[in-house]
């Protein structure tokens, strides 16, 4: 298994484009299931999890091309051969869920297995099922798989959720488009996430109001048409990539980089004393006044804090002036980064969705290992401040959501290697 080589080093300067959004394209992809046309999405991200989605929707009967190295992905689904998302593919990402309510809509059946490891209890899928029932379907749990129908098709209704979900509001809206009748999300994700994916059916022909807030109303149309879409920019590459010189110190600009993306991430960082600004390409970010000062993080849906950026925010505090708590509210345990930092010299105290961090003058570097997607990227963060060698093994990981990650980071100056397992 490969693992990746960081050498702690001085300040980076230069510049990091910015890709489209694994998180946006995971749930565009499924929305092709909704058309008999052509679905084209241009600014796709080059990684292991869009590889994935590409086989599910093969294995359903999808054709999906991947173009101009991997950043067009041309799709059409003409006839649905299959209504099954199969264990096999599904285990491998939650995000496959995603299937189940343009299925739904389209044909009135679908089969999807309960995503990996998770049955319902932790992680679990609950609010998509239970707003696509809003919606009229039968949904039956057999075998680790949810067997759902909706033999006259679905219908509109309104959609209560108790909390808000990204996938939830993503499989309710895609189905919604289909339904007939009108159907009202309450509580609906707010995220850019959920405006990319509105934008690109509503480019289908869908009759979608609201999104961006907290309501979104869906006119169900017949028919849904082609088209081609770009990928919103991934800001969770933006805000990982504006941590590394805020970490290092220098002078980063992120191509493609968004404030209205990041508006709570950035307003911390500029607590922190780190200066970002806006450019006609995007934003600079740079840091030259030695370490940061200790700001307290609560993750929150957006427009808060992004859980998906709280490993990240966590490396550069190891290393502030100061205490910071960081508070989790999205997901239990998510700080299975914590004791690796720990093993590189941070002081962090964990107690349930909290953690408490002390900042140490300079980290030294230690052979680590993640267990998620972020974690793994806030140690190679944590490897570029800390003295010496850092060697991050399991960069399966990394290849889910973050392309060239190596080549990204020693285009501004960094010490990084990949290094080719067994
Ligand atoms: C999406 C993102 C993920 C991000 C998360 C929160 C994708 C592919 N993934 O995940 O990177 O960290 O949003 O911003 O877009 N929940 C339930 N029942 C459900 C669904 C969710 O209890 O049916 C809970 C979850 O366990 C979690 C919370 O709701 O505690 C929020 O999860 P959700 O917003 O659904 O996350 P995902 O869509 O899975």
């Amino acid at each position: 298994m490969d693992s990746i080589l960081v050498t702690g080093n001085g300040p980076l300067n230069g510049e990091i484009p910015i890709a489209g959004a694994k998180n946006a394209c995971l749930t565009l992809m499924p929305a092709t299931l909704l058309s008999e046309e052509p679905l084209t999405l241009t600014n796709a991200p080059r990684l292991s999890d869009i590889r994935t989605m590409t086989t599910l929707l093969q294995s359903l009967g999808a054709e999906v091309s991947s173009l101009q190295d991997g950043k067009v992905l041309a799709m059409s689904s003409h006839d649905l051969t299959s209504h099954k998302a199969d264990y096999d593919i599904v285990r491998k990402m939650r995000a496959s869920i995603l299937v189940l309510g343009p299925m739904l809509a389209r044909d009135g059946q679908a089969v999807v297995s309960l995503p990996g490891g998770c049955a319902i209890g932790a992680r679990p899928v609950d609010l998509h099922l239970t707003a696509l029932e809003a919606l009229g379907a039968e949904m039956e749990l057999k075998d680790g798989y949810v067997h759902a129908k909706a033999p006259g098709g679905l219908k509109g209704g309104i959609i209560e959720f108790p909390f808000v979900s990204v996938g939830a509001t993503e499989n309710a809206l895609m189905a919604a488009t289909l339904a007939k009748g009108t159907t009202v999300i309450r509580t609906a994700a707010r995220e850019p996430e959920i405006v990319d994916l509105a934008d690109c059916l509503r480019a289908m022909g869908a009759q979608i109001e609201g999104d961006g807030t907290s309501e979104i109303t869906i006119q169900g149309v017949d028919r849904l048409h082609g088209a081609t879409h770009p990928v919103v920019t991934d800001r969770i590459e933006l805000g990982t990539y504006m941590l590394a010189p805020a970490i290092c110190g220098g002078e980063v600009e992120l191509l493609g980089g968004r404030i209205d993306l990041l508006q709570a991430f950035i307003e911390k960082l500029d607590a922190a004393g780190v200066h970002v600004q806006e450019t006609p390409r995007g934003l600079k970010v740079a840091q030259r006044n030695g370490r940061v000062n200790a700001v307290d993080v609560v993750t929150e849906p957006f427009p808060g804090f992004p859980t998906d950026l709280q490993a990240q925010m966590m490396a550069l505090m190891c290393t502030a002036n100061g205490v910071s708590v960081l508070e989790e509210k999205i997901f239990e345990n998510r700080f299975m980064h914590a004791p690796e930092l720990i093993r590189m010299g941070a002081q962090i105290d964990v107690h349930g969705g909290t953690a408490t961090v002390t900042g140490v003058e300079r980290l030294k570097g230690a052979p680590v290992m993640a267990t998620d997607l972020r974690a793994s990227v806030s140690l190679i963060l944590a490897g570029l401040a800390a003295g010496g060698e850092t060697v991050v093994s399991r960069v399966y990981h990394l290849d889910r959501g973050y392309e060239h990650v190596v080549s990204k980071l020693s285009g501004v100056g960094a010490k990084i290697e990949r290094i080719k397992g067994q």
